[in-house]
């Protein structure tokens, strides 16, 4: 898609073609809407549209426009980026239901004309067109309904290259969060580990990232007892993705990288502990923290970011194969700690450990993971947060302030050491599963075992990584939720 912002003088100024335009719900704030655009008077009279978040109405006036859509953007004190994102994805999702190809989205000059705001809008503008399409058969002749082209039209006082920077800006994090959907939407059959390895070794090749894979024969001379014992079920080898971004400049806290590690589970049949059928293909997406790393690194390339960043993704399927692993097993983790394998149905934990482990040869100044971890993450917060635990107070509260930001929202749990307890064993030093009770926490307790040397934090995106309902800006299914939230943290992070 093609994405512009330019400054304008009055609203009519984008009379022609299609537009959109963004109402607040304040009456005070329509003048100059109402002066350009009579068409909307009958409109904002009946009161059939009010400016709530994300309302949309298509007029189609008697001259100027082709077609005239009011789209809702809250309450004025309210609006920000987030805001902008989800009204011009509602405006773009609209149009491209209608066949429109090129649309103009225009803010009123209430809404400010902050590269926050312009950055959210060309976000929402992306995130409106995105479909996991690949495998539907396209009708002959049939063009698909995407908008093609976007332009974000805001007040006349916006600098055009500061307009066009937050516009490219914008456009790279939809890409990337795009780029994060299709990874977890891919079938398994058609991401393998090793398939997902080169697909991001031609990643970092396109942006200038550097790119290690460890295979098998050299995660077994590291020590990677745990990534290996989930992967032995499995007729298709491991991966573990090593992703590098190295800016020449970096500056102060920005010398000392931050590691990012996802959990890579191409695909979770829960391995001996075999997990019942229903709903069972949403298993594709226990990759999603993995995505989100690949996502997030070429985001940090595209815009430069002045932070040094390592990304670390351990891919492999969990499979009960005739080699799989048994409940019971011992296996040792690369930091030498012993973990009896309870429920190889628990098998991110595992992975996890020896890539938590593998962070801290990099004197890191935070990790970060991201994991489709545990189920009970969604029975304590439903998909409408990422559940947080850490070993820094600090570290936590940059995540929730990005999340607030983005709309990506993260909410901590605690991490007392009542919990590790439970994860305490007879025959090995830790059990990879406990009785129940806190799930989403023993296992953040699990893994701080395997990060103790560096400020970290766990963040359990089980349950928000897969949209129930659509959203202009989200699908049902594999969301992408975290990307966004990480790229601001990242680039707050100075
Ligand atoms: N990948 C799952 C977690 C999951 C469940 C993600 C549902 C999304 C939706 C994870 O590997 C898993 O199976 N966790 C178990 C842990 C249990 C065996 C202690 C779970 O949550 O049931
Ligand atoms: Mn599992
Ligand atoms: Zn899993």
């Amino acid at each position: 898609m093609k994405l512009s912002a330019k400054p304008l003088k009055t609203l009519s100024d984008a009379e022609r073609g299609n537009l959109a335009l963004g109402l607040f719900e304040e009456k005070d704030t329509h003048a100059a809407a109402l002066k350009a655009h009579p068409a909307l008077k009958r409109l904002l009279e009946t009161g059939d549209f009010k400016g709530k978040a994300n309302d949309c109405v298509v007029l189609y006036p008697e001259s100027g426009s082709t077609r005239l859509m009011a789209v809702g953007l809250g309450k004025r004190a309210a609006f920000g980026a987030r805001q902008a994102m989800e009204a011009s994805a509602t405006a773009v999702r609209r149009a491209g239901k209608l066949g429109v190809e090129h649309l103009t989205f225009a803010l009123p000059s209430e809404a400010g004309a902050s590269a926050a705001v312009v950055e959210g809008a060309a976000e929402g503008a992306r995130l409106g067109t995105y479909a996991f399409d690949r495998f539907k058969e396209k009708k002959e002749g049939e063009a698909p309904k995407k908008v093609s082209a976007c332009t974000v039209a805001v007040s006349a006082s916006a600098r055009a290259e500061i307009l066009e920077k937050a516009c490219h800006t914008g456009a790279v994090i939809g890409e990337a969060q795009a780029f994060v959907r299709d990874l977890a939407a891919l079938p398994s059959n058609f991401k393998t580990p090793t398939q997902l390895g080169e697909e991001a070794r031609k990643m970092a090749r396109k942006t200038g990232l550097s790119c290690h894979l460890i295979l098998r024969d050299e995660a077994k001379k590291l020590g990677m007892g745990a990534f290996l014992g989930v992967a032995q079920g499995s007729a298709e080898p491991p991966v573990f993705v090593v992703l590098e971004h190295k800016p020449a400049k970096a500056s102060g806290k920005a010398k000392k990288p931050v590691v990012v590690v996802g959990k890579g589970i191409t695909f979770d049949t829960g391995g001996i502990s075999l997990k019942p059928a229903l709903n069972m293909h949403h298993m594709k997406d226990d990759m999603t923290g993995g995505a989100i790393v690949l996502g997030l690194l070429k985001a940090c390339a595209e815009l430069e970011l002045p932070t040094h960043v390592v990304g670390l993704v351990p891919f492999t399927e969990n499979m009960p194969g005739g080699k799989a692993q048994k409940p019971g097993d011992i296996v040792y983790a690369m930091n030498g700690k012993t973990i009896e394998v309870i429920n190889t149905d628990a098998e991110g934990r595992l992975v996890l450990a020896d890539a938590l482990c593998y962070a801290e040869r990099y004197k890191p100044a935070a990790v970060v993971d991201l994991a489709t971890l545990t189920g009970a993450a969604g029975v304590a917060l439903g998909r409408f947060a990422i559940g947080a635990m850490a070993t820094d107070q600090r570290l936590v509260e940059r995540l929730q302030a990005a999340g607030e930001a983005t709309g990506e929202r993260v909410w901590q749990l605690p991490l007392w050491d009542e919990y590790l307890e439970l994860m305490r064993g007879e025959a090995a030093d830790l059990l990879n599963t406990s009785g129940g009770e806190a799930g989403t926490i023993t296992a953040g307790s699990f893994l701080k075992e395997f990060a103790k040397h560096s400020p970290w934090c766990h963040l359990d995106i089980a349950a928000s990584a897969w949209g129930k309902e659509e959203k202009p800006w989200s699908p049902k299914g594999p969301t992408g939720n975290g990307l966004r939230m990480m790229v601001q943290f990242l680039r707050s992070w100075r």
